[in-house]
């Protein structure tokens, strides 16, 4: 059913910006599955503990919560980084802390896309002093070209090139998080900053 719903899906988008699927939902759920056999074949007899990265591997942490076989726990952090742009400022700060402590957990963190890593080096060496018993990585999403910190994920959903995607949990601006698909975003600088100005 490749085109059936798709104009349902459509969300009424912002003047002077469109979104093109590039991966559709039904292809992340697929992959989800696989990353979470992939995660339990590598711990068998671990209770797990997930900690994802509000708010964008919301939806990532809880379809690959519900994937994963045997003992589950899951908690939260949030840092900011993005502001309100297509570029990052570079700059992690950590805006909220975990409830329960780490210590002797297999602890993976769960992140919606891997971008310049600077947020992954901050979160894994705030982690690492915590003294988990495991430290792992998921991202659904992967850029590759754009790593600037030498970190790496342990499972990976999808790698994609270098563009700014939206959907499932990623943002423009606090918008289209809720798309079940990830797709790239395309502004039309003048149309935007026009409906912008008024
Ligand atoms: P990093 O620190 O540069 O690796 O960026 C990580 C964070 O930046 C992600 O958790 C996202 O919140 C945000 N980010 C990076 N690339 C994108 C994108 O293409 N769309 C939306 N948010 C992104
Ligand atoms: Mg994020």
């Amino acid at each position: 059913m490749p085109n059936r719903g798709r104009k349902q899906r459509k969300n009424k988008k912002a003047p002077g910006e469109s979104v093109k699927i590039l991966i559709s939902g039904p292809r992340i759920q697929r992959r989800i599955q696989a990353l979470a056999r992939q995660i339990r074949r590598d711990f068998p007899d671990e209770p797990l503990h997930l900690v994802s990265v509000l708010k964008g591997g919301v939806f990532f942490l809880t379809d690959l919560a519900r994937s994963i076989s045997g003992e589950v726990s899951f908690d939260f952090i949030a840092v900011s980084s993005y502001g309100h742009d297509t570029h990052s400022s570079g700059q992690v700060r950590l805006t909220r802390d975990l409830d329960s402590s780490i210590e002797g957990k297999t602890v993976i963190v769960v992140e919606d896309i891997l971008d310049t890593g600077m947020t992954l080096q901050y979160l894994l060496k705030l982690f690492q002093q915590r003294k988990p018993k495991h430290l792992r990585v998921a991202v659904l999403l992967d850029k590759p070209d754009r790593r600037v910190a030498p970190v790496r994920a342990d499972y990976v959903g999808f790698s994609i090139p270098n563009e700014f995607v939206v959907g499932y949990g990623l943002d423009y601006s606090e918008r289209y998080r809720n798309l079940p698909y990830v797709g790239v975003l395309s502004l039309d600088s003048k149309l935007a900053k026009k409906a912008a100005e008024k």
